[in-house]
């Protein structure tokens, strides 16, 4: 008898091949999960990357909110023709903070992970309030109402908190100061230096070209304008070569 006649009785068996079958795929299985529980981290660590300011944090809260995924992307793919347009393809890291995250497939309008620095603050405040005056052909609904509409300033500590429970490493003190944070960052009178402390590279100034008011445009302003510019890519070893 053949081991190929052998295998006659497992296939004229019911249970016999279920049983088979479930021991194959759970070896299958075991190889590839059981590493995973022993590797400190699946995120390989890089430099520069820290949580979202409280502004900025808003901001994001903003462009969730207002669906902004639904025709952006913020996830460049290691591929010639994404990295020549938009800049060097998006490391796990950089979506390390991200609750959720923001990676996407719909891209209506351009990817937008590293569209921080690319544009004046009010580039981005003409755009939002009128795309078709700076693109004539663009199909981005107007988002004028953000520069009218105050940001809320209370619980901002929440919202940090809420970020920390699910890994977000927010100090004691990020949480004590984020109101006062919140504030500082879009008002270019302040006192910053705690706040640059606790968020190095965050960009301040008054975003909605309104000093006089905190509105919603502050915050999503701020957070476009940090998108993709924490980790420094000049200094960073980049084994794929795709630069
Ligand atoms: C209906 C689809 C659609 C939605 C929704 C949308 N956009 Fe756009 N967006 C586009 C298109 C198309 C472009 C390219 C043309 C242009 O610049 O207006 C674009 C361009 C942009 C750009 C310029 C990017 C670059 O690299 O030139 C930014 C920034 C931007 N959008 C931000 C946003 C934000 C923030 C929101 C949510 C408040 C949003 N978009 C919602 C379609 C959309």
């Amino acid at each position: 008898m053949s081991i190929l006649d052998k295998h006659g009785i497992v296939e004229r068996n019911a249970t016999l091949l279920l049983v088979g079958s479930l021991a194959v795929v759970s070896i299958g299985g075991i190889v590839e999960i059981a590493p995973l529980f022993y590797l400190e981290n699946t995120i390989e660590k890089v430099e520069g990357m820290r949580p979202y300011s409280p502004l900025e944090l808003a901001g994001r809260n903003i462009y969730i909110r207002e669906g902004c995924y639904v025709c952006h992307s913020q996830m460049i793919r290691p591929f010639r023709d994404e990295v020549e347009r938009y800049g060097h393809y998006s490391l796990a890291a950089e979506s390390m903070y991200d609750h959720p995250f923001q990676w996407g497939s719909k891209r209506t309008g351009p990817d937008l992970a590293r569209v921080g620095d690319r544009y004046s603050n009010e580039w981005h405040v003409q755009h939002l309030t009128a795309p078709r005056s700076v693109v004539p052909e663009s199909v981005m609904p107007s988002y004028a109402f953000l520069k009218t509409t105050p940001l809320q300033v209370t619980n901002v500590a929440m919202e940090l908190k809420a970020n920390r429970t699910v890994g977000v490493p927010y100090s004691d003190e990020m949480l004590q100061y984020a109101e006062a944070d919140m504030k500082a960052q879009a008002d270019p009178n302040a006192d910053t230096t705690g706040l640059e402390a606790r968020y190095p590279k965050a960009k301040i100034g008054d975003f909605d070209g309104d000093p006089t008011k905190l509105t919603e445009m502050d915050a999503l302003v701020a957070y476009l304008q940090m998108l993709g510019t924490l980790v420094d890519f000049s200094t960073y070893d980049d084994a794929a070569g795709y630069r």
